[in-house]
């Protein structure tokens, strides 16, 4: 044999190994607002297409699971864990092959909270593949083959900030209940201060910072942005403005908002809203089909691959693992 042939197979047992999965990868896909209409079909045309094209790349690419970034039945929610919603909206949508053993971990967003989203959480024990274990709750993963970790805490940003729908600016401009809203904050805070984990995601449903029709939410802006600079966040992911955005600030931190899973809004109306600098992809076409953040995590990287429901990867962006053991910032400077 000579050296190029071994180099041939050398090659071709690389690509086997990548393509069986043995690459330390964790991936996932991060989608939001998908949740139907509440009359025939229960869907619609954008849902489809979009539950399409993430069972093409959990078929091609592969996923360990998908994340709902809420908003998951329009316009009330569900009534109760056997409401018929749960299979007209949700799995009658994702039923491709691809699809059956992958998990969702959820979360609640606006108009979930307008029906009954413990009934949400109980039909986590119904579902095989719906996971809701609670209104907020931490995800812990390790990057296969490797020692990679990765933390996500998933939160209940309604019971945080107010639902928009009941104030006429659409800002959440406080919570229904404040004993509730401060409980889920010192969750938070106790947890992240404690995260060792390689990367720390974010997860709710309003976003921290967006141009379009919601725009930025200032609740989060005060209460929950300081905190991910503190403890060194990798990302933060949202949904409920109708688009695809990916923004970036000086600290580093990445902002995935991915609410185009049921509908397509091309507003930029809080362009101004956001400061100079932090957007760095925006896609909210009003011919397009819909899409869905792709997030691979190695142990050196993540990347976000915005994709769209045509099959189109529209953008793409890399963060770095966080540094070992990070520290506050401000805090126990080193000597
Ligand atoms: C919400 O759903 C749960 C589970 O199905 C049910 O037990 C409960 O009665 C519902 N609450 C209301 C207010 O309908
Ligand atoms: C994971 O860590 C253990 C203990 O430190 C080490 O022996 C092992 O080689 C590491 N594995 C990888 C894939 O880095």
């Amino acid at each position: 044999m000579d050296t190029c042939t071994v180099l041939l197979i050398l090659q071709a047992s690389l690509v086997l190994s990548l393509a069986d999965g043995a690459a330390p990868v964790l991936r996932f896909v991060a989608v939001g607002d998908w949740g139907g209409v509440p009359n025939p079909p229960f869907y619609t045309a954008r849902e489809t297409a979009t539950a399409k094209e993430i069972a093409r790349t959990v078929q091609v690419l592969g996923t360990d699971f998908i994340l709902s970034l809420g908003d998951n039945f329009y316009y009330e929610g569900v009534k109760s864990a056997d409401d018929k919603r749960f299979q007209e909206t949700f799995e009658d949508v994702f039923s491709a092959a691809s699809l059956r053993k992958v998990p969702w971990y959820v979360l609640a967003g606006n108009h979930d909270h307008l029906g009954n989203v413990s009934a949400q959480i109980a039909y986590s024990s119904i579902s095989k593949r719906w996971n809701f274990p609670s209104p907020f709750y931490r995800l812990r993963f390790k990057v296969p083959r490797s020692n990679a970790s990765v933390a996500i805490f998933m939160l209940d940003t309604v019971t945080l900030c107010g639902n928009s729908d009941d104030f006429s600016s659409q800002q959440p401009e406080r919570p229904r209940d404040a004993a509730v809203a401060r409980t889920q904050l010192s969750w938070l805070k106790k947890q992240l201060a404690a995260a060792k984990e390689d990367y720390v995601l974010v997860a709710g449903h309003y976003p921290i910072w967006s141009i379009a029709e919601h725009g930025p939410t200032r609740c989060l802006v005060k209460q929950l942005l300081p905190l991910l600079a503190q403890h060194k966040v990798t990302a933060y992911l949202c949904g409920h403005d109708h688009n695809l955005q990916y923004l970036q600030d000086e600290n580093g931190i990445g902002f995935v908002l991915s609410g185009a899973g049921n509908f397509m809004d091309p507003s930029k109306k809080h362009m101004h809203k956001v400061p100079n600098g932090y957007l760095r992809f925006h896609h909210g076409d009003s011919n397009s089909m819909g899409g869905f953040a792709y997030v691979e995590i190695s142990p050196k990287e993540m990347s976000i691959t915005y994709i769209q429901a045509s099959g189109k990867s529209l953008f793409k962006t890399r963060l770095p693992r966080r540094a070992r053991h990070a520290r506050p910032r401000g805090l126990h400077p080193r000597a």
